[in-house]
């Protein structure tokens, strides 16, 4: 996937459309005939940089039906469980396949990712995302994790849906020793329950972290954070199995 980007990080998909701008319109031939790196101008001579999609710019214009984690999260989350090269992982529900994205392109070509999916309309989208950024790691299955994990030795189990405790039994027994189980969840009564269930269920290393992030205003007169900042997206709990 091709996009256009222009000088303040504003993203569009390069493909065989007209784009319309708030600054004027470039054809849909000359997007068409553009190459990596070139810089094409609208009719009122405001510049687009032709550019190949990395994940962040692929994740946040490709199709979705419902809300994704955000990379501020996915990047804790990585950090945390510290996965990498070759590993096996399950994540759930899929959605729009974002967090499964994430993970395959962590994992790379000699990992997998077992990404579970209770609606069919959503598994379809993220299976046409997924290939649409190449990735061959990744097996959508659409089936309620609830009713059957048949997965064993995975070095993480990912659970983005709402009420992550009911399956924590089913991913202790599919984690290997030493592997990880990750949840995000928006509320704090979610947290309260999962760090009872988890505990009952055997996990160590259970802790929650929530990732506030404030960017910087650097201008003429004076630098400071930014006065404005996505208040609260999800809490991140982590539990260990030793
Ligand atoms: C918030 S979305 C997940 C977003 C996804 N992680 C992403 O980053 O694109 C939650 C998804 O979980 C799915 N879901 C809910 N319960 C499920 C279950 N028991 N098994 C599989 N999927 C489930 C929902 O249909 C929904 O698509």
């Amino acid at each position: 996937m091709r996009i256009l980007v222009d000088s303040r990080g504003k993203k569009f998909l390069a493909d065989s459309n007209d784009l319309h701008t708030d600054a004027g319109y470039i054809k849909g031939e000359e997007i068409e005939k553009s190459s990596t790196g070139d810089v094409l101008m609208t009719h009122l001579g405001k510049k687009y940089t032709v550019l190949d999609a990395n994940i962040n710019d692929y994740i946040e214009l490709m199709e979705r039906r419902c809300s994704i984690i955000l990379p501020k999260d996915m990047g804790v989350m990585a950090a945390y469980t510290g996965i990498g090269c070759g590993n096996k992982v399950l994540d759930a529900g899929t959605g729009a396949g974002a967090s499964a994205i994430f993970l395959a392109n962590l994992v790379g070509p000699n990992g997998k990712v077992y990404s579970y999916e209770i609606r069919e309309d959503f598994a379809e989208i993220a299976r046409r995302n997924i290939a649409g950024f190449g990735l061959n790691n990744v097996e959508v299955k659409c089936q309620d994790l609830a009713l059957d994990l048949v997965e064993k030795d995975l070095d993480l189990v990912f659970l983005d849906l709402p009420k992550p405790w009911i399956l924590a039994e089913k991913a202790y027994s599919a984690i290997k020793t030493g592997g990880f189980l990750a949840t995000y969840t928006p509320f704090v009564d979610q947290v309260i329950t999962l760090h009872h269930v988890l505990k009952k269920v055997g996990f160590s290393n259970i802790e929650t972290v929530e990732c506030l992030l404030r960017g910087m205003e650097v201008k003429s007169k004076g630098t400071r954070p930014k006065t404005r900042m996505t208040g609260h997206t999800g809490y991140l709990t982590f539990a260990r199995k030793l």
